[in-house]
C-alpha cells in the first residue's frame, strides 16, 4: 500500500457507485486472484478520458475487461482497441463488454503485445489515448512499439510503477520481486528522461504515471 490505509478507505468512500456489471467483476477479480485496476485509479483514468476526448484508445492489459469497461464508459464515441495474451480472461472481457451493449466499440486482440499486431497494418492505427496496464516488466518495451503510434499531445496513463510502494526499497529477499522491481525502476527513470515525454508520477492505487508526448520522434 503506497498511501496509507485510512486515507485509501477516506478516498474510496467518496467514489461514486459503480454498476451492478462493475461490482460484480470487482468481486469475482478479487475472488479469483485477478489483478484489475483499484476503484480509486480506475476513477482517475476514467476522469482523464472524459477530459482529453479521445477518438482512439489503446488497451494494453485486458484481463476480464473491467478497465475496458471503464473506457468505454468515459469516450462512448472512441474506437477502442485491447491486447491481452491470456484468451481465457478476455472471453469474460468480451462477455462483460456484450453484457454491457458496448462490445462493438472495442476490438480485442487476444495476442501478446511484445509483438507489435499493429505492424502489420497497411495504414498504421494513430492513438490519442494509451492505458499500459499489463507485464510490468516490459513496460519500456511497449513504450518503444507504441509510442510511434501517439499522436502529438497524446497522451499514456501507466499502472502499477510504484509497485506497492517497493520502488524505493533497495534489499530484497526473493530475487524475481527484486528484478521485477528494478525493471520498474528503469522504466520510471526511463520517462523521466525521455526526450519527446513529459511524465508525471500520482501515487494512487499502485502508483500510477501520466505521460504526454510533446513532439513527433520524426
Ligand atoms: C493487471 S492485468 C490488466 C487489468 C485490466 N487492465 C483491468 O484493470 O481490468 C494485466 C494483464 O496483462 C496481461 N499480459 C501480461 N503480459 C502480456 C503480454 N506480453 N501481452 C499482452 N498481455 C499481457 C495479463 O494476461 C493480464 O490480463
Amino acid at each position: 500500500m503506497i498511501v496509507n490505509e485510512e486515507i485509501m478507505k477516506y478516498i474510496g468512500v467518496h467514489l461514486p457507485e459503480r454498476s451492478e456489471l462493475m461490482q460484480r467483476m470487482e468481486q469475482e477479480a478479487l475472488a479469483e486472484h485477478i489483478p484489475i485496476i483499484q476503484p480509486s485509479s480506475a476513477q482517475l483514468l476514467y476522469m482523464l478520458v472524459r477530459m482529453q476526448k479521445p477518438r482512439t484508445i489503446f488497451e494494453i492489459g485486458t484481463a476480464i475487461g473491467y478497465s475496458t469497461l471503464w473506457l468505454t464508459k468515459a469516450a462512448p464515441e472512441a474506437t477502442i482497441y485491447s491486447i491481452d495474451i491470456n484468451g481465457e480472461w478476455q472471453a469474460r472481457a468480451h462477455q462483460a463488454l456484450t453484457e454491457a451493449g458496448v462490445r462493438e466499440h472495442v476490438t480485442l486482440f487476444n495476442e501478446d503485445a511484445t509483438l507489435d499486431p499493429f505492424s502489420q497494418w497497411q495504414t498504421p492505427p494513430s492513438f490519442d489515448f494509451i492505458f499500459m496496464d499489463a507485464a510490468k516488466g516490459q513496460y519500456i518495451r511497449f513504450m518503444e512499439l507504441y509510442l510511434p503510434y501517439l499522436v502529438t499531445d497524446g497522451v499514456i496513463l501507466t499502472d502499477n510503477v510504484l509497485h506497492h510502494g517497493l520502488v524505493t526499497e533497495t534489499h530484497f529477499y526473493n530475487r524475481r520481486k527484486r528484478q521485477l522491481v528494478e525493471r520498474i525502476q528503469k522504466f520510471n527513470d526511463y520517462l523521466a528522461n525521455h526526450p519527446i515525454l513529459e511524465s508525471s508520477w500520482i501515487p494512487i492505487g499502485d502508483g500510477m504515471v501520466l505521460s504526454m508526448r510533446r513532439r513527433s520522434t520524426k
